[in-house]
């Protein structure tokens, strides 16, 4: 059927609304440029496919943690903790720019699940002793160690996911 021999055919008011259809002009839009990712944005996107659906991926000496998964929700009020037993980690939201990681391996003798924090100490409730989280005066898991302070490790934070640095 030749061109207007159709327009003639169908009906102005569908003919009209086709015209105006925001399909229509959507089509002759240009296509807006794409804006390459950054290294460090591939980077978090390949990390966050990987993760286990527990919120988190190993990777070498390396332990990727997604934030908002739920056993890490915990950390977006300051002064909150989680005991990730998994991992062998107590991670302490001390400010909103600042999340720390610890070994929750107890300097006195070795228990990991006991951990409450007040006043900026750890206490591990085996036998009551309480350990602070400075980087100086490190003790370690199961020392015989009565005070000082848990061993830290580098924890770094982009987006939703942190990456602490057991090496
Ligand atoms: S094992 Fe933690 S205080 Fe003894």
């Amino acid at each position: 059927m030749k061109r207007e021999k159709f327009i003639g055919t169908i009906c102005p008011l569908l003919l009209a609304s086709m015209l105006a259809s925001p399909v229509l002009v959507s089509c002759s839009k240009e296509e807006e440029p794409t804006i390459p990712l950054s290294e460090e944005e591939e980077a978090y996107l390949n990390i966050i496919a990987l993760l286990n659906e527990d919120g988190y991926l190993t990777e070498g000496k390396k332990l990727h943690i997604h934030l908002n998964h739920k056993r890490y929700q915990n950390l977006d009020q300051n002064e909150s903790f989680v005991n990730d037993m998994e991992n062998g980690l107590l991670l302490l939201r001390k400010t909103e720019d600042a999340l720390l990681a610890f070994d929750n391996c107890c300097p006195h003798l070795g228990s990991r699940n006991q951990w409450t924090y007040n006043n900026n100490k750890f206490r591990c409730n085996n036998h009551g002793n309480s350990f602070g989280t400075s980087e100086s005066f490190t003790s370690y898991c199961s020392s015989n160690s009565r005070s000082g302070n848990l061993r830290q490790f580098p924890i770094t934070v982009f987006n939703d996911l942190a990456t602490v640095d057991f090496s």
